[in-house]
Protein backbone atom coordinates (compact mmCIF):
# COMPACT_ATOMS: atom_id res chain seq x y z
CA UNK A 1 0.00 0.00 0.00
CA UNK A 2 2.60 2.53 1.09
CA UNK A 3 4.73 1.94 -2.02
CA UNK A 4 1.89 2.87 -4.29
CA UNK A 5 0.87 5.80 -2.12
CA UNK A 6 4.32 7.27 -2.43
CA UNK A 7 4.10 7.59 -6.18
CA UNK A 8 0.66 9.10 -6.73
CA UNK A 9 1.59 10.78 -9.98
CA UNK A 10 2.14 7.48 -11.67
CA UNK A 11 -1.37 6.26 -10.94
CA UNK A 12 -3.66 9.04 -11.91
CA UNK A 13 -5.76 7.00 -14.28
CA UNK A 14 -6.18 3.86 -12.20
CA UNK A 15 -8.34 3.81 -9.10
CA UNK A 16 -6.81 2.24 -6.01
CA UNK A 17 -8.28 -1.14 -5.19
CA UNK A 18 -10.49 -1.35 -2.13
CA UNK A 19 -8.84 -2.38 1.11
CA UNK A 20 -9.72 -5.01 3.66
CA UNK A 21 -10.21 -3.77 7.21
CA UNK A 22 -9.86 -5.97 10.26
CA UNK A 23 -10.41 -5.20 13.92
CA UNK A 24 -8.57 -7.79 16.02
CA UNK A 25 -9.32 -7.74 19.75
CA UNK A 26 -9.37 -3.97 19.79
CA UNK A 27 -9.86 -2.11 23.07
CA UNK A 28 -10.09 1.60 23.77
CA UNK A 29 -10.02 3.05 27.25
CA UNK A 30 -10.25 6.80 27.51
CA UNK A 31 -8.22 8.31 30.32
CA UNK A 32 -10.29 8.90 33.43
CA UNK A 33 -13.20 6.68 32.31
CA UNK A 34 -14.02 3.72 34.53
CA UNK A 35 -15.46 1.63 31.67
CA UNK A 36 -13.74 0.92 28.39
CA UNK A 37 -15.45 2.62 25.43
CA UNK A 38 -14.54 -0.51 23.49
CA UNK A 39 -13.76 -3.67 25.41
CA UNK A 40 -12.72 -6.30 22.89
CA UNK A 41 -13.92 -5.82 19.32
CA UNK A 42 -13.12 -8.13 16.43
CA UNK A 43 -14.62 -8.10 12.94
CA UNK A 44 -13.53 -7.93 9.32
CA UNK A 45 -14.84 -5.76 6.50
CA UNK A 46 -14.25 -7.30 3.10
CA UNK A 47 -12.83 -5.19 0.32
CA UNK A 48 -15.47 -3.28 -1.60
CA UNK A 49 -18.21 -3.73 0.98
CA UNK A 50 -20.18 -1.28 3.06
CA UNK A 51 -20.08 -2.23 6.72
CA UNK A 52 -22.52 -0.30 8.86
CA UNK A 53 -21.87 0.12 12.57
CA UNK A 54 -25.19 0.64 14.28
CA UNK A 55 -26.17 0.84 17.92
CA UNK A 56 -27.42 3.16 20.63
CA UNK A 57 -25.69 6.40 21.49
CA UNK A 58 -22.48 5.91 23.43
CA UNK A 59 -21.90 2.28 22.36
CA UNK A 60 -18.56 3.16 20.78
CA UNK A 61 -19.31 3.62 17.08
CA UNK A 62 -17.42 6.87 16.64
CA UNK A 63 -14.60 5.58 18.78
CA UNK A 64 -14.25 2.47 16.61
CA UNK A 65 -14.14 4.57 13.49
CA UNK A 66 -11.57 7.03 14.77
CA UNK A 67 -9.24 4.20 15.73
CA UNK A 68 -8.96 3.38 12.04
CA UNK A 69 -7.49 6.67 10.88
CA UNK A 70 -5.82 7.21 14.26
CA UNK A 71 -7.66 10.34 15.24
CA UNK A 72 -7.46 8.41 18.50
CA UNK A 73 -5.10 5.59 19.40
CA UNK A 74 -6.24 2.15 20.47
CA UNK A 75 -5.33 0.82 23.91
CA UNK A 76 -5.08 -2.81 22.84
CA UNK A 77 -5.37 -5.08 19.85
CA UNK A 78 -4.79 -4.36 16.18
CA UNK A 79 -6.57 -2.47 13.42
CA UNK A 80 -5.34 -3.92 10.15
CA UNK A 81 -5.71 -2.24 6.79
CA UNK A 82 -4.89 -4.74 4.05
CA UNK A 83 -3.19 -6.81 6.71
CA UNK A 84 -0.98 -4.03 8.03
CA UNK A 85 -1.52 -2.56 11.48
CA UNK A 86 -2.44 1.11 11.09
CA UNK A 87 -0.25 1.72 14.12
CA UNK A 88 2.83 0.85 12.07
CA UNK A 89 2.18 3.53 9.46
CA UNK A 90 2.92 7.24 9.54
CA UNK A 91 -0.37 9.06 10.18
CA UNK A 92 0.01 11.28 7.11
CA UNK A 93 0.45 8.24 4.89
CA UNK A 94 -2.49 6.49 6.55
CA UNK A 95 -4.84 9.45 6.15
CA UNK A 96 -4.52 9.58 2.41
CA UNK A 97 -5.66 5.98 2.25
CA UNK A 98 -8.59 6.57 4.60
CA UNK A 99 -11.22 9.11 3.57
CA UNK A 100 -13.36 10.58 6.35
CA UNK A 101 -16.80 12.18 6.15
CA UNK A 102 -18.78 13.26 9.20
CA UNK A 103 -22.26 14.36 10.20
CA UNK A 104 -21.76 18.08 10.60
CA UNK A 105 -19.72 17.87 7.43
CA UNK A 106 -16.80 19.76 8.94
CA UNK A 107 -16.33 22.02 5.94
CA UNK A 108 -14.16 25.07 6.45
CA UNK A 109 -16.62 27.98 6.25
CA UNK A 110 -14.13 30.54 4.96
CA UNK A 111 -12.81 28.36 2.19
CA UNK A 112 -14.48 27.78 -1.14
CA UNK A 113 -15.95 24.44 -2.08
CA UNK A 114 -12.95 23.76 -4.31
CA UNK A 115 -10.50 24.61 -1.52
CA UNK A 116 -12.40 22.42 0.89
CA UNK A 117 -12.29 19.47 -1.45
CA UNK A 118 -8.61 20.06 -2.19
CA UNK A 119 -7.53 20.14 1.47
CA UNK A 120 -5.65 16.86 1.44
CA UNK A 121 -4.29 17.04 -2.13
CA UNK A 122 -2.79 20.43 -1.22
CA UNK A 123 -1.18 19.00 1.90
CA UNK A 124 0.24 16.29 -0.32
CA UNK A 125 1.73 18.90 -2.61
CA UNK A 126 -0.19 18.18 -5.79
CA UNK A 127 0.28 20.86 -8.45
CA UNK A 128 -2.51 23.31 -9.23
CA UNK A 129 -3.55 21.74 -12.50
CA UNK A 130 -3.87 18.32 -11.01
CA UNK A 131 -5.87 19.66 -8.06
CA UNK A 132 -8.22 21.54 -10.34
CA UNK A 133 -8.83 18.51 -12.51
CA UNK A 134 -9.45 16.32 -9.47
CA UNK A 135 -11.91 18.82 -7.93
CA UNK A 136 -13.90 18.97 -11.15
CA UNK A 137 -13.91 15.21 -11.41
CA UNK A 138 -15.15 14.86 -7.83
CA UNK A 139 -17.87 17.48 -8.21
CA UNK A 140 -19.19 15.58 -11.18
CA UNK A 141 -18.90 12.29 -9.33
CA UNK A 142 -21.06 13.48 -6.41
CA UNK A 143 -23.56 15.19 -8.67
CA UNK A 144 -22.72 18.84 -8.08
CA UNK A 145 -22.58 21.47 -10.84
CA UNK A 146 -19.09 22.78 -11.56
CA UNK A 147 -20.14 26.35 -10.74
CA UNK A 148 -20.31 25.57 -7.02
CA UNK A 149 -16.53 25.27 -6.93
CA UNK A 150 -16.00 28.94 -6.07
CA UNK A 151 -18.89 29.26 -3.62
CA UNK A 152 -18.65 29.06 0.15
CA UNK A 153 -20.28 26.27 2.14
CA UNK A 154 -22.95 28.56 3.61
CA UNK A 155 -24.15 29.29 0.08
CA UNK A 156 -25.09 25.64 -0.45
CA UNK A 157 -28.03 23.58 0.78
CA UNK A 158 -27.46 20.98 3.48
CA UNK A 159 -27.60 18.19 0.91
CA UNK A 160 -25.11 19.97 -1.34
CA UNK A 161 -22.75 20.52 1.58
CA UNK A 162 -23.00 16.84 2.35
CA UNK A 163 -22.00 16.03 -1.20
CA UNK A 164 -18.99 18.32 -0.83
CA UNK A 165 -18.10 16.42 2.32
CA UNK A 166 -18.22 13.14 0.41
CA UNK A 167 -16.18 14.63 -2.44
CA UNK A 168 -13.56 15.78 0.03
CA UNK A 169 -13.43 12.35 1.64
CA UNK A 170 -12.80 10.87 -1.81
CA UNK A 171 -10.20 13.43 -2.86
CA UNK A 172 -7.19 11.14 -2.67
CA UNK A 173 -9.14 8.17 -4.04
CA UNK A 174 -8.77 6.30 -0.74
CA UNK A 175 -9.30 2.53 -0.67
CA UNK A 176 -11.22 2.96 2.59
CA UNK A 177 -13.87 5.49 3.47
CA UNK A 178 -15.10 6.23 6.99
CA UNK A 179 -18.49 7.90 7.24
CA UNK A 180 -19.78 8.90 10.67
CA UNK A 181 -23.54 9.59 10.54
CA UNK A 182 -22.88 11.24 7.18
CA UNK A 183 -26.52 11.98 6.41
CA UNK A 184 -27.60 12.68 9.98
CA UNK A 185 -27.84 16.44 9.60
CA UNK A 186 -30.22 16.62 6.63
CA UNK A 187 -33.98 16.26 6.45
CA UNK A 188 -35.51 12.83 5.75
CA UNK A 189 -36.25 13.46 2.08
CA UNK A 190 -32.80 14.79 1.32
CA UNK A 191 -31.36 11.94 3.35
CA UNK A 192 -33.17 9.35 1.31
CA UNK A 193 -31.90 10.93 -1.88
CA UNK A 194 -28.35 11.10 -0.57
CA UNK A 195 -28.52 7.47 0.48
CA UNK A 196 -29.69 6.39 -2.97
CA UNK A 197 -27.10 8.50 -4.71
CA UNK A 198 -24.41 7.21 -2.46
CA UNK A 199 -25.36 3.61 -3.18
CA UNK A 200 -25.19 4.34 -6.90
CA UNK A 201 -21.83 5.97 -6.46
CA UNK A 202 -20.59 3.01 -4.47
CA UNK A 203 -21.81 0.64 -7.16
CA UNK A 204 -19.29 2.36 -9.43
CA UNK A 205 -16.49 3.01 -6.94
CA UNK A 206 -16.61 -0.20 -4.93
CA UNK A 207 -14.72 1.31 -2.02
CA UNK A 208 -14.49 -0.35 1.33
CA UNK A 209 -16.73 1.72 3.57
CA UNK A 210 -17.35 1.85 7.28
CA UNK A 211 -20.59 3.72 7.82
CA UNK A 212 -21.83 4.72 11.26
CA UNK A 213 -25.47 5.38 12.05
CA UNK A 214 -27.83 5.04 14.99
CA UNK A 215 -30.73 4.48 12.57
CA UNK A 216 -31.43 0.80 11.93
CA UNK A 217 -33.40 1.54 8.75
CA UNK A 218 -30.44 3.36 7.32
CA UNK A 219 -28.17 0.52 8.43
CA UNK A 220 -30.28 -2.12 6.71
CA UNK A 221 -30.49 -0.04 3.58
CA UNK A 222 -26.86 0.94 3.25
CA UNK A 223 -25.02 -2.08 4.61
CA UNK A 224 -23.68 -5.09 2.80
CA UNK A 225 -23.05 -6.13 6.38
CA UNK A 226 -24.36 -4.61 9.57
CA UNK A 227 -22.53 -4.71 12.89
CA UNK A 228 -24.94 -4.16 15.76
CA UNK A 229 -23.03 -2.82 18.75
CA UNK A 230 -23.97 -2.73 22.41
CA UNK A 231 -22.43 -0.63 25.13
CA UNK A 232 -18.68 -1.14 25.42
CA UNK A 233 -18.43 -1.77 21.69
CA UNK A 234 -19.65 -5.32 22.20
CA UNK A 235 -20.64 -6.91 18.90
CA UNK A 236 -24.17 -8.18 19.32
CA UNK A 237 -24.38 -9.42 15.73
CA UNK A 238 -22.50 -9.03 12.48
CA UNK A 239 -24.47 -10.10 9.47
CA UNK A 240 -26.04 -9.13 6.17
CA UNK A 241 -29.23 -7.08 6.63
CA UNK A 242 -31.60 -9.88 5.75
CA UNK A 243 -29.85 -12.25 8.11
CA UNK A 244 -30.24 -9.72 10.90
CA UNK A 245 -33.93 -9.51 10.18
CA UNK A 246 -34.38 -13.20 9.79
CA UNK A 247 -32.28 -14.37 12.70
CA UNK A 248 -31.53 -11.72 15.28
CA UNK A 249 -28.83 -13.12 17.55
CA UNK A 250 -30.49 -12.04 20.77
CA UNK A 251 -33.23 -9.93 22.34
CA UNK A 252 -31.18 -6.80 22.00
CA UNK A 253 -30.83 -7.22 18.25
CA UNK A 254 -34.43 -8.34 17.89
CA UNK A 255 -35.73 -5.24 19.58
CA UNK A 256 -33.26 -3.06 17.72
CA UNK A 257 -34.37 -4.30 14.31
CA UNK A 258 -38.02 -4.18 15.38
CA UNK A 259 -38.35 -7.83 14.62
CA UNK A 260 -42.01 -8.73 14.85
CA UNK A 261 -44.65 -7.32 12.57
CA UNK A 262 -42.68 -6.10 9.62
CA UNK A 263 -40.89 -9.39 9.34
CA UNK A 264 -44.03 -11.41 9.36
CA UNK A 265 -45.29 -9.23 6.59
CA UNK A 266 -42.20 -10.06 4.60
CA UNK A 267 -43.09 -13.73 4.79
CA UNK A 268 -46.65 -13.04 3.75
CA UNK A 269 -46.39 -10.28 1.21
CA UNK A 270 -45.81 -10.97 -2.42
CA UNK A 271 -43.60 -9.11 -4.83
CA UNK A 272 -46.69 -7.71 -6.58
CA UNK A 273 -47.91 -6.18 -3.29
CA UNK A 274 -45.14 -3.64 -2.92
CA UNK A 275 -44.01 -0.62 -4.83
CA UNK A 276 -41.52 -1.92 -7.37
CA UNK A 277 -38.68 -0.10 -9.03
CA UNK A 278 -38.72 1.19 -12.57
CA UNK A 279 -36.11 -0.14 -14.94
CA UNK A 280 -35.01 0.79 -18.43
CA UNK A 281 -35.15 -2.05 -20.92
CA UNK A 282 -33.15 -2.17 -24.12
CA UNK A 283 -33.16 -4.41 -27.15
CA UNK A 284 -30.30 -5.33 -29.42
CA UNK A 285 -29.59 -2.70 -32.05
CA UNK A 286 -30.99 0.28 -30.14
CA UNK A 287 -28.77 3.36 -29.82
CA UNK A 288 -26.86 3.01 -26.56
CA UNK A 289 -26.55 6.69 -25.53
CA UNK A 290 -30.33 7.12 -25.65
CA UNK A 291 -30.71 4.19 -23.26
CA UNK A 292 -28.05 5.64 -20.99
CA UNK A 293 -29.88 8.94 -20.88
CA UNK A 294 -33.13 7.29 -19.84
CA UNK A 295 -31.34 5.60 -16.94
CA UNK A 296 -31.20 8.95 -15.19
CA UNK A 297 -34.94 8.84 -14.55
CA UNK A 298 -35.14 5.15 -13.59
CA UNK A 299 -34.78 3.62 -10.15
CA UNK A 300 -32.33 0.94 -11.25
CA UNK A 301 -29.10 2.50 -12.49
CA UNK A 302 -28.33 -0.32 -14.97
CA UNK A 303 -30.18 -1.05 -18.20
CA UNK A 304 -31.83 -4.40 -18.78
CA UNK A 305 -31.33 -6.11 -22.13
CA UNK A 306 -34.47 -8.01 -23.16
CA UNK A 307 -35.15 -10.30 -26.10
CA UNK A 308 -37.94 -9.95 -28.64
CA UNK A 309 -40.41 -11.52 -26.20
CA UNK A 310 -39.49 -8.97 -23.51
CA UNK A 311 -37.73 -11.66 -21.51
CA UNK A 312 -34.65 -10.64 -19.54
CA UNK A 313 -31.20 -11.31 -21.00
CA UNK A 314 -28.92 -9.40 -18.65
CA UNK A 315 -27.90 -6.13 -17.08
CA UNK A 316 -25.75 -3.53 -18.84
CA UNK A 317 -23.84 -1.01 -16.79
CA UNK A 318 -24.25 2.65 -17.79
CA UNK A 319 -20.58 3.08 -18.70
CA UNK A 320 -20.96 0.55 -21.53
CA UNK A 321 -23.69 2.67 -23.08
CA UNK A 322 -21.68 5.73 -23.99
CA UNK A 323 -21.64 5.03 -27.71
CA UNK A 324 -22.73 2.70 -30.48
CA UNK A 325 -25.66 0.38 -30.33
CA UNK A 326 -26.78 -2.20 -27.83
CA UNK A 327 -25.39 -5.71 -28.26
CA UNK A 328 -25.37 -8.84 -26.17
CA UNK A 329 -21.65 -8.45 -25.59
CA UNK A 330 -22.36 -5.49 -23.29
CA UNK A 331 -24.26 -7.63 -20.82
CA UNK A 332 -22.73 -8.25 -17.40
CA UNK A 333 -21.46 -11.83 -16.94
CA UNK A 334 -23.52 -12.16 -13.76
CA UNK A 335 -26.89 -13.57 -14.78
CA UNK A 336 -29.81 -11.43 -13.61
CA UNK A 337 -31.77 -12.56 -10.57
CA UNK A 338 -35.31 -13.16 -11.79
CA UNK A 339 -38.28 -13.17 -9.45
CA UNK A 340 -41.96 -13.52 -10.19
CA UNK A 341 -44.71 -11.14 -9.25
CA UNK A 342 -46.25 -13.91 -7.21
CA UNK A 343 -43.12 -14.82 -5.26
CA UNK A 344 -43.21 -14.26 -1.52
CA UNK A 345 -41.05 -11.26 -0.61
CA UNK A 346 -39.00 -13.33 1.75
CA UNK A 347 -37.99 -15.68 -1.06
CA UNK A 348 -37.34 -12.84 -3.47
CA UNK A 349 -35.12 -11.18 -0.91
CA UNK A 350 -33.28 -14.40 -0.28
CA UNK A 351 -32.69 -14.77 -4.05
CA UNK A 352 -31.26 -11.27 -4.22
CA UNK A 353 -28.99 -11.86 -1.27
CA UNK A 354 -27.75 -15.27 -2.28
CA UNK A 355 -26.87 -13.89 -5.70
CA UNK A 356 -25.34 -10.86 -3.97
CA UNK A 357 -27.34 -8.76 -6.34
CA UNK A 358 -28.87 -5.41 -5.48
CA UNK A 359 -31.62 -5.69 -8.10
CA UNK A 360 -33.86 -8.44 -9.32
CA UNK A 361 -35.89 -8.51 -12.51
CA UNK A 362 -39.57 -8.97 -11.81
CA UNK A 363 -41.35 -11.02 -14.44
CA UNK A 364 -44.95 -11.99 -14.96
CA UNK A 365 -46.23 -15.55 -15.20
CA UNK A 366 -45.03 -15.68 -18.82
CA UNK A 367 -41.49 -14.62 -17.90
CA UNK A 368 -41.88 -11.16 -19.40
CA UNK A 369 -40.25 -8.22 -17.71
CA UNK A 370 -42.58 -6.19 -15.53
CA UNK A 371 -40.42 -4.09 -13.20
CA UNK A 372 -37.49 -4.47 -10.86
CA UNK A 373 -37.15 -5.37 -7.23
CA UNK A 374 -34.44 -4.10 -4.92
CA UNK A 375 -33.51 -4.67 -1.33
CA UNK A 376 -34.41 -1.04 -0.83
CA UNK A 377 -37.92 -1.57 -2.14
CA UNK A 378 -38.38 -4.49 0.23
CA UNK A 379 -36.99 -2.46 3.09
CA UNK A 380 -39.62 0.18 2.36
CA UNK A 381 -42.31 -2.45 2.46
CA UNK A 382 -41.10 -3.72 5.81
CA UNK A 383 -41.31 -0.22 7.20
CA UNK A 384 -44.67 0.62 5.67
CA UNK A 385 -47.65 1.89 7.64
CA UNK A 386 -48.20 -0.58 10.50
CA UNK A 387 -51.95 -0.08 10.34
CA UNK A 388 -51.96 -2.14 7.15
CA UNK A 389 -50.17 -5.04 8.80
CA UNK A 390 -52.42 -8.05 9.18
CA UNK A 391 -53.18 -9.17 12.70
CA UNK A 392 -51.61 -12.35 14.04
CA UNK A 393 -54.90 -14.16 13.55
CA UNK A 394 -55.14 -13.00 9.96
CA UNK A 395 -51.61 -14.14 9.36
CA UNK A 396 -52.24 -17.56 10.82
CA UNK A 397 -55.32 -17.89 8.69
CA UNK A 398 -53.33 -16.88 5.64
CA UNK A 399 -50.51 -19.32 6.29
CA UNK A 400 -51.87 -22.27 8.26
CA UNK A 401 -48.70 -24.30 7.70
CA UNK A 402 -46.67 -21.91 9.85
CA UNK A 403 -45.96 -22.40 13.52
CA UNK A 404 -47.84 -20.18 15.95
CA UNK A 405 -46.22 -16.77 16.26
CA UNK A 406 -45.09 -17.24 19.86
CA UNK A 407 -43.00 -20.23 18.96
CA UNK A 408 -41.64 -19.00 15.65
CA UNK A 409 -40.97 -15.31 16.00
CA UNK A 410 -38.30 -15.07 13.31
CA UNK A 411 -38.78 -15.72 9.64
N1 LIG B 1 -12.81 11.86 24.26
C1 LIG B 1 -13.43 11.09 25.15
N2 LIG B 1 -13.06 11.06 26.43
C2 LIG B 1 -13.69 10.26 27.32
N3 LIG B 1 -14.71 9.47 27.02
C3 LIG B 1 -15.15 9.45 25.73
C4 LIG B 1 -14.54 10.27 24.75
N4 LIG B 1 -15.17 10.05 23.57
C5 LIG B 1 -16.14 9.14 23.82
N5 LIG B 1 -16.12 8.79 25.13
C6 LIG B 1 -17.01 7.79 25.77
O1 LIG B 1 -16.84 6.56 25.08
C7 LIG B 1 -18.10 5.92 24.90
C8 LIG B 1 -18.34 5.70 23.41
O2 LIG B 1 -18.51 6.96 22.77
P1 LIG B 1 -18.71 7.10 21.20
O3 LIG B 1 -17.69 6.29 20.52
O4 LIG B 1 -18.73 8.54 20.87
O5 LIG B 1 -20.15 6.44 21.00
P2 LIG B 1 -21.18 6.55 19.77
O6 LIG B 1 -20.47 7.12 18.60
O7 LIG B 1 -21.62 5.14 19.57
O8 LIG B 1 -22.30 7.39 20.26
C9 LIG B 1 -19.12 6.81 25.56
O9 LIG B 1 -19.34 6.34 26.86
C10 LIG B 1 -18.46 8.16 25.59
O10 LIG B 1 -18.92 8.92 26.67
MG1 LIG C 1 -20.94 8.83 17.42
Amino acid sequence: MSDRSETPRGREAASKPAATLEFRHVAKRYPGQSRAAIEDLSFTVDAGEICVLVGPSGCGKTTAMRLVNRMIERSDGEVLLDGQDVHDRPVSDLRRDVGYAIQDIGLFPHRTVADNIATLPRVMGWDKGRIRARVDELLELVGLPLDVRDRYPAQLSGGQQQRVGVARALSTDPPLLLMDEPFGAVDPIARERLQNEFLRLQARLRKTIVFVTHDIDEALKMGDKVAVLKEGGRLAQYAAPAALLAEPADEFVASFVGADRGLKRLALQRVRDIELWSTVTATEGEAAPGIRERLGAADVPWALLVDDDNKPVGWIEPDKLRQGSVTRSLVSPDPPVVVELDDVLRDALSDLLSAESHYGVVVDAFGRVDKALSIDAISHAINADPSTVPSTAEMRAASPEQEPAEEEPAL
